[in-house]
Parts: structure tokens; C-alpha cells; sequence
């Protein structure tokens, strides 16, 4: 409260009725908005996120059966496992680089020769898979995979091209958003044990929600600084209960657990 506010109401005492009206005022006028308590989510626009600037995240990629995915080497796209068919020769996909904007006439267009769905994957945990493009890509920066859980917590950035909202339409811009880490027993606890806690990682603001993956973001990286400064991959876009409610963090396949499996496959695609 402002010093002469309080000043007004010491002073006050002789005019009771005044105070009375500004006491009952505070009681039933609506505070205005800026007023209410503080939010700690970022503000609206992934769900809860801002446009992404052209260059911000150049390993990002949009594939055509609209998942996302992250540039893992020139030629090779780690994306979720739920978003391909399995594993074998495959020139149906499309992926998009090199830009936010989908539409923009200086995207990289490139189509998949290959995919590499995680083995044994019965769409439980085990959510990566590998695409293989027709073309290496130059010019575009990829984005490391993390090796152990040094990085495993903190606060991570999201982006995608998904809904901003749950059932909402897919965006032509590139969105981003940043989300606390949340820890295997309290997200177990928040899915009834259907974490599978050695696969997957959780991150979101647990009480207030607000931010999150949504739809069509399913594929795309869970990232964080590293000790050098670097951007490194923790988590694969996986699954979540709606977007961005209370109490129902989004889950991730977590990378660590799943990167020297990754790395193999990758040597095997050739790179
Ligand atoms: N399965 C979704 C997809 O295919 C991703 C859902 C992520 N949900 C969440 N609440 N974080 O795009």
C-alpha cells in the first residue's frame, strides 16, 4: 500500500463514515487485472510460449506427418517413435529446416530415405526414433544429445510448431517456452504410476500448469544449457494428460538413458 494511503487512513480517524467507504470499496470493487497475484508462467502463445527468433534454434526441424523433430547430424533427425510407423526404407516424409516460419520461400525442404523406430518400442517409454534425410543439410547447427544425467534437471526450453492450446491448430511460427523440471516420484504420483520412470522425464509447473508441449510438438527436443553454455538435447516431446493443466506435467523420453542406443543407430544409418 502507498505511504499516503496509509498516511489518509492514520489521519483518518475523524472522518469514520470515509473510512468505512474505503474499507468496504477494497471489499467489493474487482481488483483490476495488474493487481491480481503473480503468475509465475510467461504469458500467452508450444502452449504458454512466445514466437522463437529466425536462427534461435537452428537444429529444430518440421516434419510433414506433423511431428517435430531435432537435427542430430547432417543427415539424421532424432524425433519420438510414436511418430513413425517403424522401422525400414521411407521416402514419404518431408522435414522443414532453417527457418521459424513454415511458409517462409527460404526453408529447406528435404525428403526421408530411412527410418530407425527405437527397437522394442510397443508405445510405452522407448518414444525415439531416428529419420534419415535424402540430402545432408549445411548451414544449420545440431544439437548434442545428453550422455548422462548431469543435465537431467533445471529449467528446460521448449519449442514447436503444435497447439497453443489443447485441440487448437498447428502454427506456421516456431513457438518456445521454458518449464521447470519435475521429478519421477511427484510426476509418477501425478500419473497414477503410469511413468516409466527410467525412460522419461518430466518438466512443467505442476500446481499452476500454463505451460507446455501440446499436440504436434511430439518429436521435437527438451533442451538446456550445458556447462559450457552449449544447447544439449534431455528430452523428446512424448506425451502428456491435455496440455498444460494443473497438476499433469509433460512427460519426455529421457535422452540420457536413451543415447547410446541412439548413437548406434546413428552409426549404423551411416552417420
Ligand atoms: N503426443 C503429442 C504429439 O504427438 C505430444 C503431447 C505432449 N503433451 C504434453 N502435455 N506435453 O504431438
Amino acid at each position: 500500500m502507498q505511504t499516503h494511503v496509509l498516511k489518509w487512513l492514520l489521519t483518518a480517524w475523524k472522518r469514520p463514515m470515509a473510512v468505512l467507504a474505503v474499507v468496504l470499496a477494497a471489499f467489493i470493487l474487482p481488483a483490476p487485472a495488474h493487481a491480481q497475484s503473480a503468475d509465475p508462467t510467461p504469458g500467452p502463445a508450444v502452449v504458454g510460449g512466445t514466437r522463437a527468433a529466425q536462427g534461435e534454434f537452428p537444429f529444430m526441424v518440421r516434419l510433414s506427418m506433423g511431428c517435430g523433430g531435432a537435427l542430430y547430424s547432417s543427415d539424421l533427425v532424432l524425433t519420438a517413435a510414436h511418430c513413425v510407423d517403424g522401422t525400414g526404407s521411407n521416402t514419404g516424409i518431408t522435414a522443414t529446416l532453417g527457418v521459424v516460419d513454415l511458409q517462409s520461400s527460404s526453408a529447406i525442404k528435404v525428403k526421408s530415405n530411412y527410418v530407425y523406430q527405437a527397437p522394442g518400442y510397443d508405445g510405452y517409454g522407448k518414444d525415439w526414433a531416428l529419420i534419415r534425410l535424402s540430402q545432408k543439410v549445411t548451414g544449420l547447427a545440431t544439437l548434442p544429445i545428453a550422455h548422462s544425467t548431469a543435465y537431467d534437471s533445471g529449467t528446460f526450453t521448449i519449442s514447436g510448431w503444435g497447439s497453443t492450446y489443447e485441440n487448437g491448430p498447428q502454427q506456421r511460427y516456431l513457438q518456445k517456452a521454458t518449464v521447470p523440471y519435475v521429478d519421477d516420484a511427484t510426476c509418477n504420483d501425478a500419473y497414477s504410476g503410469d511413468l516409466i520412470p527410467s525412460d522419461e522425464i518430466c518438466a512443467g509447473y505442476l500446481s499452476t500448469g500454463g505451460v507446455d508441449t501440446c499436440q504436434g510438438d511430439s518429436g521435437g527436443p527438451m533442451f538446456r544449457k550445458d556447462g559450457n553454455g552449449a544447447w544439449i538435447e534431455v528430452g523428446i516431446v512424448s506425451w502428456g494428460n491435455g496440455c498444460a493443466e494443473p497438476g499433469y506435467p509433460g512427460v519426455y523420453s529421457q535422452v540420457s538413458t536413451f543415447a547410446s542406443a541412439i548413437d548406434a543407430a546413428a552409426s549404423s544409418l551411416g552417420g
